[in-house]
């Protein structure tokens, strides 16, 4: 049994993606209600990713969801997948070491925030590692994990086995601000909503410009919209504080959105309009 903490966008994902694959999952989040709604999302992924053929090997039962984090006691790894919040992952990963075996590798799907950061809040900081899955967990079939400088070698490899498990290609990378996708991804979603918010091409525009000329999936903003624009900025402003470059900060745009409550598809309003699409 893996244990996830965070029954959000990511952990529901993650979750999904080990079950698809034969991994029991306890999912722990801060109460009852999120957790429900998080199970509901969970077979709905499932559902999706089998339908598409993503999962060879489905764990029937294999999900338990929990409030109380003591129910991460006996796992083989823990993943968390909380808020992008530096304290919040600290105050988590410090409590994490009173409960599960001493060794047991912890993994965090933090976006940005350095993994020596969150090192100096575990007891032994050998067993932490950066694992940036990304969403939609089951159709992305990359990880981009982060080696931190006291990273030892049997959580790098419990990570790299579980990840080979799960059908995931892994990529070792330093740790650094943002590692390799974010430094590089989000602050062109900043500069795309800059584009929108100086009044050069609408969203539309802006993503149909980067899909049919440069070859980009989505497009930026849609990209965004899928990410969160409530994590989206969170991740921007620890990338500015962390590099010193202050355009990483996020625009007025983007804190207009946030602040209105449109936080992408999640909440049916972003840069882009999904009411009709999820109704
Ligand atoms: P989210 O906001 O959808 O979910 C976060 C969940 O964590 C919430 O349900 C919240 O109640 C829960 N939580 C907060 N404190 C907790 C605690 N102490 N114990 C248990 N649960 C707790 O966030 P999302 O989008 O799932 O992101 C989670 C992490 O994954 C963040 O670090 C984010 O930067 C990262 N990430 C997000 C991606 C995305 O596309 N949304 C992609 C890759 C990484």
């Amino acid at each position: 049994m893996i244990a996830i903490f965070g029954a959000g966008t990511m952990g529901a994902g993650i979750a999904a993606l080990a079950l698809g694959h034969g991994v029991p999952v306890t999912l722990v989040d801060l109460d009852r209600a999120t957790v429900d709604d998080a199970a509901t999302r969970v077979r709905g992924h499932l559902r999706h990713g089998a339908l598409l053929g993503s999962f060879p090997d489905v764990a029937p039962g294999g999900l338990t969801t929990a409030t109380d984090p003591s129910a991460a006691a006996g796992a083989e790894l823990v993943i968390e997948a909380i808020v992008e919040d530096a304290h919040a992952k600290a105050e988590l990963l410090a409590g994490l070491c009173g409960i599960v075996a001493p060794g047991t590798p912890l993994v965090s799907n933090t976006s940005g925030i350095p993994i020596d950061e969150l090192a100096r809040a575990v007891t032994d900081p050998a067993d932490l590692v950066g694992v940036h899955f990304m969403n939609p967990t089951w159709l992305i079939g990359t990880a981009e994990v982060v080696r931190g400088d006291r990273t030892g070698r049997p959580a790098l490899d419990a990570v790299l086995a579980l990840l080979e498990r799960l059908g995931r290609k892994a990529v070792v990378v330093r740790d650094a601000p943002g590692f390799v996708t974010s430094r590089l991804l989000h602050p062109m979603i900043n500069d795309a909503a800059r584009v929108v918010q100086e009044g050069t091409a609408t969203a539309e525009q802006v993503d149909e410009l980067m899909r049919g000329c440069l070859g980009h999936p989505t497009g930026p903003l849609l990209t965004g919209d899928l990410i969160g624009l409530d994590n989206l900025a969170d991740a921007l402003r620890a990338l500015a504080d962390r590099t010193g470059i202050a355009s990483h900060a996020p625009c007025e745009l983007l804190l207009a959105k946030v602040a209105a409550g449109h936080l992408g598809r999640k909440s049916g309003q972003g840069f882009h309009d999904y009411r009709k699409v999820l109704s």
